[in-house]
């Protein structure tokens, strides 16, 4: 049996921290003896799920956890638009990008349509990290350079490229020497002065990739900062930091794969509240509502020099049945207007939480777009310190309430609140009364 004590992850489940029931202990014990040691499971006492319905996570005997924590399924589990779509391509074709097809054109189209007409092609890949490290691939062919800058907590994926670039991995997963990072904008504790701080950063950052000969290649940044803690202001800061990359003839690739399809609600892409354009963007997760379906839209002009030198082709990468499974998420999404949903239910559950903080001073800070939401738990003295004991305290306990959330952060003390897109005004109150009654229990 695993005796993992992860540092880099927050809320890992560790062996041995809790004792747990004869069935569970059997299951971690059996997953660890079959798939090894890298695995990660949640919570000190992992979840046993057998199905999912809608916002619910269900187990085996039938226990139902309301699933604020999952961002893949954003149209609800097992939504049934998704699940026909699926099944009918299965059954009609299932085959690559190497023969002509329909199905993948059809979804370009209308995935096209929704970003600005500068970003003009698609690629398509199985996963986020995929996707991540054909648009590094491609920024280091079109810029000749190496250099990365990325926000001290980011995560971007697992290819051996984008863990050399996504420090929350922790330190046992060095960053690669051409990697640069920067304080992600805290404006909890900085306020406005926050962004400003983002630009200085940005410069000094350019400023020592160049001292060591480097040449930019990118700056690429979650739109959301979503493992630095869910960082949505000041609106506006990743502008100046896309134009000083741009100066130094640099790109900007825009991570969407945690805030894109209408997580923020106002916007379809997270990068679209900070009124700038990427030259690339990557996607995944919700993007087949659980089908695994990824890619990254960019300037043709960046791909054309890329698709002059290499060729691309990805066996799974826009499969038919990706393809549909992909254009049955985004037509839901737009004909059930779910960014009104996420919009107005992100503002409702954003005001029912800084309801709760009036009674309970560990809540320092809500905050967040739409239905991604960071709420940071501090020491209960009216300072701002992080307090990542209590919040893995409130996680486990909301957990054993019926309600999934976890935390991220560079102290991992940020509650992550990523509800589907389908969460409804029932949904909130669920989670504010369980909330309520863990923060009761200290
Ligand atoms: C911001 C961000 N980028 C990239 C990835 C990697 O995506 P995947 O797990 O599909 O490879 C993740 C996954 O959590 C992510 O959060």
């Amino acid at each position: 049996m695993s005796n993992i004590h992860d540092t880099a992850m927050a809320n890992a489940f560790v062996s041995g921290k809790v004792e747990l029931p004869e069935r569970l202990r059997a299951l971690t014990e059996r997953r660890t003896r079959l798939l090894g040691t890298a695995y990660r499971l949640m919570y000190d006492t992992p979840l046993y799920v057998e199905r999912g319905e809608g916002a619910w996570l269900i187990d085996p005997d039938g226990r139902r956890y309301l699933d604020a924590y999952n961002n893949v399924t954003s149209l609800g589990h097992c939504n049934q638009n998704v699940t026909d779509a699926i099944c009918r391509q299965a059954s009609t074709l299932a085959t690559n990008t190497r023969y002509l097809q329909d199905i993948i054109l059809d979804y370009s189209e209308l995935l096209l349509s929704t970003f600005s007409p500068e970003l003009e092609n698609v690629i398509y890949t199985c996963t986020g990290s995929e996707a991540n490290d054909l648009a590094y691939r491609i920024a280091k062919s079109y810029t000749s350079g190496t250099g990365v800058i990325v926000t001290e907590t980011a995560y971007h994926g697992i290819t051996d490229a984008v863990s050399q670039f996504s420090p929350s991995l922790g330190p046992n997963v060095p960053l690669g020497a051409h990697v640069f990072t920067v304080a992600a904008p805290d404006a909890y504790r900085l306020g406005k002065d926050a962004g400003e701080k983002f630009d200085t950063d940005i410069d000094k950052a350019l400023e020592t990739m160049r001292a060591r000969g480097i040449r930019p290649a990118a700056l690429i940044v979650d739109s959301m900062l979503t493992s630095d803690g869910v960082l949505a202001e000041p609106v506006g800061f990743l502008k100046g930091a896309a134009a000083k990359m741009r100066a130094t003839r640099g790109i900007y690739i825009a991570d969407e794969v945690q805030p894109g399809f209408g997580r923020t609600g106002s916007h379809m892409w997270g990068f679209e509240r900070h009124g700038v354009s990427p030259d690339i963007v990557t996607m995944g997760k919700p993007m087949g509502n659980g089908h695994p379906v990824a890619g990254l839209v960019a300037r043709a002009e960046v791909v054309n020099e890329f698709g002059a030198k290499a060729r691309y082709f990805n066996t799974f990468g826009g499969n038919a049945v990706s393809c549909a499974a992909a254009l049955a998420v985004l037509q839901t999404i737009q004909q059930d207007d779910l960014l009104s949903n996420a919009s107005a239910i992100g503002a409702l559950l954003r005001e029912r939480l800084r309801g709760v903080a009036q009674r309970h001073g560990q809540i320092g800070d809500v905050r967040g777009a739409g239905l991604m939401i960071g709420v940071e738990i501090v020491r209960d003295d009216g300072g701002q310190t992080p307090d990542k004991i209590e919040a893995a305290r409130i996680v486990n306990g909301m957990r054993n309430d019926g309600v999934l959330i976890s935390s991220c952060g560079a102290n991992h003390n940020v509650l992550k609140v990523r509800p589907p897109l389908i969460f409804t005004p029932e949904h909130v109150e669920i989670f504010v009364a369980a909330l309520e009654r863990t923060l009761a229990k200290q």
